[in-house]
Formats: C-alpha cells, structure tokens, sequence
C-alpha cells in the first residue's frame, strides 16, 4: 500500500488531508472523530481577538452606566479575554490528551499584543504547531505598502516568542502575489497555505439587495488556489498547502501534483463529515498504487510551473480558444 505521509507545519503528517479550521474543529469530541477518520493534522477553530472584542460590547450593553467608568471597563476586558482564552487553551490540552495526531491552534488577532501574548500561551498548553490566520482586507484608507508590512511585523513578533513551527494562512488580497508570498517564506515560518475563504457578497434581483453567497464552497472553487499553487510551490522556501473547494480525491491529487505538500479541508466535512478524509485517503493511496508510485515524493510537484517548465499556469487569455470557434 502507498505511502501518503508527507510534511507540513514543519511536522511529518501521516496524510497530506489536514481538517482545516472551522467550527467543526471547535470542540474537542469533533476533534477526535477527525483525528479517527484519518487526519493528517487537524487546525483547531481560529481564536478571533475582535470576536472576544463584540463579546465584550455586548456584555457591556446589558449593564448600567454605573460600570462605564475605565478601570472597571479594562478589568471587564481583561475577564473576557481571560475566559475566552482559558478555554481555547482547555481545548488544546483536551485533544493533545487524547489523540497523537498533530493539534495545530490557529489566531486571528488584530493588536499586535494580542498575537503575541496568544501565540505564547498557545505554546505552553502544548498546540504542536500554529497557524496565523492572517488577512487585510484591501482599503482605500491604507496602501499596499502598509499591509504587506502588517504581514512581516507580525511574523517577526510572533516568530520571536514561539519555539513551536509557525505557519501562515493568507488571502490572495495581494498587488503582487507571487513577490510577496516568496518574501514571506523566508521569514523563518514553516508553511503557508493559500487561500483562506471569507463571505462574498450578491445581489437578489427580486428583493434588489446585496446578500452573502453560500458559506460553504462549492467543488469548482478550487481552481484560483490551483492555479497559484502550480505558480508558487516551486518559488517558496518553506512548504505550501492548499486550501478552498477540495472536496474530492481528484481535485487534492491535482494540488499534490501542482506542489501543495497537503490540503486543508472544511466544507466538505460539513457535507459528508469526518469520513470524508477516510475516502481522500483511500482515494490517494489507489492512484498512487495504480500509478506505480510508493512515496508522495515520487510524484509531489511535478506538474508546478518550476518543474514542468509549462506556462499553462500563467496563461490568462482565451485567445485560442475563441480563434477556433464559430457559432
Ligand atoms: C463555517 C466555517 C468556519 C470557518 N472558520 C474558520 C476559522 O475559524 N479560521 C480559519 O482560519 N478558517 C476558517 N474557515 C475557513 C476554512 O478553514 C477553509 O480554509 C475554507 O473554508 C476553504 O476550505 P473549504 O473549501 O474546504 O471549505 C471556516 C470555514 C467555514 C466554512
């Protein structure tokens, strides 16, 4: 039988099918049934600093003007965080006693404190890895300069408070992806994974209002990531993983052939649940034997644009296509 092991997080993972952050990594039962079901890794649920921020707006709406004044409201604050925080850190220590696949915690954080004070306490409760869930959304008030420097200084702080590997999940919200995600691997990080999904907007003709589209993804979403994984795998100094409308063993096969050492999955374990990764990895692993490959290594990226030296990857216009048709 083939050997689907592979490395990502700076860990060796026994399949390259990481259950991607989400709620349903959130508790620690759900956990473990992942883990069960075959996971390479599994990402916890994003501990989001403006989430305990709204938390704390609410509580503070429930209460009299009597407690408005600061010292009252700081220590409000410091509670909140506390709690939220004493509970990310319970799950962490939960599934890392009960299960031997790689825990990895992931932040999301908007006060550069606030990524450094999580991220350490992250490590002591004995996450194995930690991912930054990290993303600006481009505005008019700020430039590009300035965002892409948000991404450095926290890594840097990050990286200068934690012994435990480090990666990184990032949109494709950037003016030149391909400079900035190289420049981003060589920080000292141990992986990045692209692309996070975020809410889109639509419009409803008959209502004519602007509603979000489906919080799941479909199984076509994955050809953006596609593409800039073929473009980048060969590029970066640290290991890259995929992540958006993977939800067949066809579609990871076509990420581990353009270069991703794994894939992260969510909707699809919202769809079919943990065995879901069971039948990736079955899938995975009768290609490779009827392929004839033993080893993931055998065939990992050999269709990346630096390997296959195609410029399919980088093609953008239709030209071909429309000089040959007629209607
Ligand atoms: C309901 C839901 C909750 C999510 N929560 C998080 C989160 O807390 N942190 C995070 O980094 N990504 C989160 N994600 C994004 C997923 O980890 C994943 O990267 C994204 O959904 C694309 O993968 P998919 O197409 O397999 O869903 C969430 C996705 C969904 C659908």
């Amino acid at each position: 039988m083939a050997n689907i092991s592979t490395r990502f997080f700076g860990l060796e993972l026994r399949s390259p099918i990481i259950a991607a952050s989400s709620s349903m990594t959130g508790h620690a039962e759900q956990v473990l049934k992942l883990a069960e079901a075959g996971a390479g890794a599994i990402v916890l649920k994003s501990i989001f600093e403006e989430e305990i921020y709204h938390e704390l707006q609410e509580e503070l709406s429930l209460r009299d003007n009597l407690h408005s004044d600061p010292e009252y409201l700081d220590y409000f604050d410091y509670v909140i965080k506390e709690d939220n925080i004493r509970k990310y850190l319970k799950l962490i220590t939960d599934v890392k006693s009960r299960t031997t696949v790689p825990v990895v915690a992931s932040v999301n954080c908007v006060s550069s404190s606030d990524w450094v004070l999580f991220a350490r306490k992250i490590e002591e409760a004995g996450a194995d890895a930690l991912e930054l869930n990290m993303y600006l959304y481009p505005k008019t008030s700020s430039t590009a300069e300035n965002d892409e420097q948000f991404y450095f200084d926290t890594i840097n702080r990050v990286l200068q408070v934690v012994k435990i590997p480090v990666s990184i999940k990032i949109s494709h919200y950037f003016t030149n992806l391909p400079d900035v995600v190289q420049k981003l691997s060589q920080t000292g990080i141990a992986g990045i994974t692209i692309f996070n999904r975020f809410y889109s907007p639509d419009i409803d003709i008959h209502s004519q209002t602007v509603v979000l589209t489906e919080v799941l993804s479909s199984p076509h979403d994955y050809i953006l990531p596609l593409r800039w994984t073929g473009i980048l795998s060969g590029i970066t100094s640290c290991d890259l993983a995929a992540t958006t409308g993977i939800h067949t063993t066809e579609t990871a096969l076509k990420f581990l052939l353009a270069g991703a050492a794994a894939v992260q999955v969510a909707s699809v374990l919202y769809k079919e649940g943990p065995s879901a990764i069971t039948r990736m990895n079955k899938g995975i692993s009768d290609w490779m034997d009827e392929k004839g490959y033993e080893n993931l290594s055998d065939f990992n990226g050999s269709l990346s644009q630096t390997t296959s030296s195609t410029q399919a990857w980088e093609r953008v216009q239709f030209m071909k296509y429309f000089g040959e048709k007629t209607f």
